[in-house]
């Protein structure tokens, strides 16, 4: 693929699409977005008069179209794993967004249909690619705050009810058939991922509560997917802490970790103005002023797509490759189970 642009389809133009994927694409020199499928075909018109390309009748028809290199799935999670195994046996290279798929097996079923189709397959974990989040890795992997011991990860904000380009109390986000599962597929996979990446460490070990506090539908029902979720992870390493993944945070969004380390504390996206702050053990403080975290209501490029581009164009595996991403996954689902069993969870096969 030297000298050559990569061609892009986007399946699903939604508030992701629109944010991320496609304004990246469009500055990126060496991508080239051919064309747009949507549920809603108004809406994919309207992307591809803005942006420049085609609109296809279907997913079949772009999948059809041999000038497609690559796609971007950015839609409803029940449909990522089906839409992601369709381009890659089609052999179109894949980035799909997070959460990879709503079972163990259909995120299993993906790696190997990219392994099968020699087709690459990454996974929207956009955390490791926060200019702080890798800082903080490089601080953490030259030991900063001596060995870590613990960790407090939190994303919470007021709900995707206000996010999504399809809004309100009837978003698909609040509908088990379309999301399976509510906040720890939209924010706790985001945190179990990057834990791993920081700590370089895959879970083994979770115990963790799933519950619906406050979220209600159109009805006045509470949602039938978690707006909380809370779990305590155990590493290969060693190291424990909490991951809380919660839609009821309202007028402010958290989305910081903290480490605790045998020489000091790291919060990372804590303080409003340096994103990470390093107190050593003796109290001296040291402030690093890098970058604002991506929210709701702060986008800034998150640099996903430029990596899909550039490890296609030089033929190498993505920083968040889908084989990668498996272990966060395995570590979501052991949640969900010691929620159902009230137990504590052991992963097989990590690595
Ligand atoms: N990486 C991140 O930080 C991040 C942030 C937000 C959302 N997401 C993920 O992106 C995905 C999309 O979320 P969103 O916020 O854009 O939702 P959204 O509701 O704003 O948009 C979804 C779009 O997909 C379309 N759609 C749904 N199913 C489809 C299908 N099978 N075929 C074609 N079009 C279909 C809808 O018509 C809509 O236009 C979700 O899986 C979500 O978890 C990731």
């Amino acid at each position: 693929m030297e000298n050559k642009q990569i061609n892009i389809g986007i399946i699903g133009c939604g508030r992701i699409a629109q944010t991320r994927h496609i304004p990246e694409y469009a500055s990126n020199k060496n991508a080239n977005i051919l064309g747009y499928f949507d549920f809603n075909k108004q809406r994919a018109e309207e992307i591809a008069k803005k942006y420049g390309g085609k609109v296809y009748e279907s997913v079949e028809a772009m999948l059809a179209d041999n000038d497609i290199d690559a796609v971007s799935v950015c839609v409803t999670n029940s449909a990522h794993a089906s839409i992601s195994i369709q381009a890659l046996n089609a052999g179109k290279n894949v980035l799909c967004e997070k959460p990879m798929a709503t079972s163990l097996e259909d995120s299993e079923a993906m790696v190997w249909a990219a392994k099968k189709n020699h087709k690459l397959l990454m996974i929207d974990q956009n955390q490791r690619f926060a200019k702080t989040h890798i800082r903080a890795k490089e601080l953490l992997e030259k030991n900063t705050i001596g060995k870590a011991l613990t960790f407090k990860s939190t994303f919470g904000h007021g709900g995707p009810e206000t996010w999504s380009v399809d809004g309100g109390p009837n978003t698909w986000f609040f509908d088990k058939n379309k999301s399976k599962y509510g906040a720890i597929f939209d924010l706790g996979v985001h945190k179990i991922d990057l834990v791993q990446y920081l700590l370089n460490s895959a879970v083994n070990n979770v115990s963790a509560r799933l519950t619906t506090l406050d979220k209600k539908d159109s009805t006045g029902k509470l949602i039938g997917v978690d707006d909380n979720a809370i779990s305590i992870y155990e590493l290969d390493n060693g190291v424990i802490g909490t991951v809380t993944s919660s839609w009821t945070y309202y007028g402010e969004e958290d989305n910081s970790t903290i480490v605790y380390g045998s020489e000091g504390i790291m919060k990372i996206y804590d303080d409003p103005t340096y994103s990470i702050v390093v107190i050593k053990k003796n109290g001296e403080k040291i402030l690093y002023d890098i970058d604002q975290i991506q929210t709701n209501d702060n986008q800034t490029k998150s640099g996903v797509m430029d990596e899909f581009i550039d490890s296609l164009i030089e033929k190498r595996v993505p920083k968040s490759d889908a084989e990668s991403v498996i272990n966060s996954m395995r570590a979501v689902f052991a949640s969900i189970e010691s929620n159902e069993t009230g137990k504590r969870v052991s992963i097989s096969g990590t690595k």
